[in-house]
């Protein structure tokens, strides 16, 4: 039987999943996740769920190929047919920060405190970040991936309270040691700065004011910069 081998970003999460978790990956796509996690006997049970077919043949291929057993592949929209008392450790990875707001959004049960969330965007973290803030969730742990040259954030986030700076909810609630910090606050300064210049350019009033919305984020950013390496080049 072929050894499946998770990608570093895959590795991250799976090590934060608590050992015995009854698990459900939602966009699960390959399964690589919820097939490791029972090749090792981490899980007590796995709920594989995808909103599109193909990604869920895709899953059970991956179960047939590897050998892993008793995998519960669900076809469907976020968590609307997985029920609160089915999983206790949900995990939402791959997808832009929006989605999983808007999946997180349509289950507020997330909320309540009875479910480790394991939350990992490829994109606009921080609509992601001050989505938790301002509907009752906390981040509790966030570490960077490296994954084929890109990073990747992953939050493991409970109920509570919780108020990110403008600098955090861009640059990372919890980022501040991570080595990869520096790295992943630097792509966001650069990928602001163009957005700016780019602005910059436009005559139109209301680009002008966008501009001005996104330097007092590069501000931010750049304080969290200063911040990284203070803590990590004393
Ligand atoms: C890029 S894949 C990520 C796969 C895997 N989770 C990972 O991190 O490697 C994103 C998957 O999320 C699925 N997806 C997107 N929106 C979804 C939703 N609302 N509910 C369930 N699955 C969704 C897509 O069909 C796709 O298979």
């Amino acid at each position: 039987m072929k050894q499946l081998e998770l990608s570093p970003r895959l590795a991250l999460i799976a090590g934060w999943v608590p050992p015995g978790a009854k698990l459900a990956d939602v966009g699960t796509d390959h399964a690589y996740l919820p097939v490791w996690l029972t090749l090792h006997g981490r899980v007590a049970s796995a709920i594989a769920s995808d909103l599109r077919k193909g990604p869920l043949e895709r899953a059970r291929a991956t179960g047939r190929t590897y050998g892993a057993e008793g995998i519960d592949f669900r076809l469907g929209d976020g968590l609307a047919f997985i029920r609160p008392d089915e999983a206790d450790t949900i995990v939402i990875a791959g997808m832009g920060g929006e989605n999983i707001a808007a999946i997180l959004a349509a289950a507020p049960w997330t909320a309540d405190g009875r479910h480790t969330l394991l939350l990992q965007p490829q994109t606009r973290a921080e609509e992601l970040r001050r989505f938790l803030m301002d509907h009752g969730y906390a981040i509790t742990r966030e570490a960077l991936a490296c994954d084929r040259g890109t990073i990747y954030p992953v939050m493991e986030a409970g109920s509570g309270e919780m108020t990110l700076s403008l600098g955090q909810l861009w640059g990372g609630a919890k980022l501040l040691r991570d080595p990869l910090g520096d790295r992943y606050i630097i792509e966001k300064i650069i990928r602001l700065q163009g957005a700016v210049a780019g602005l910059n350019r436009s005559a139109e009033p209301a680009d002008r004011q966008k501009a001005d919305g996104l330097r007092d984020i590069l501000t931010a950013l750049l304080a969290m910069r200063e911040e990284w390496r203070h803590a990590n080049c004393p």
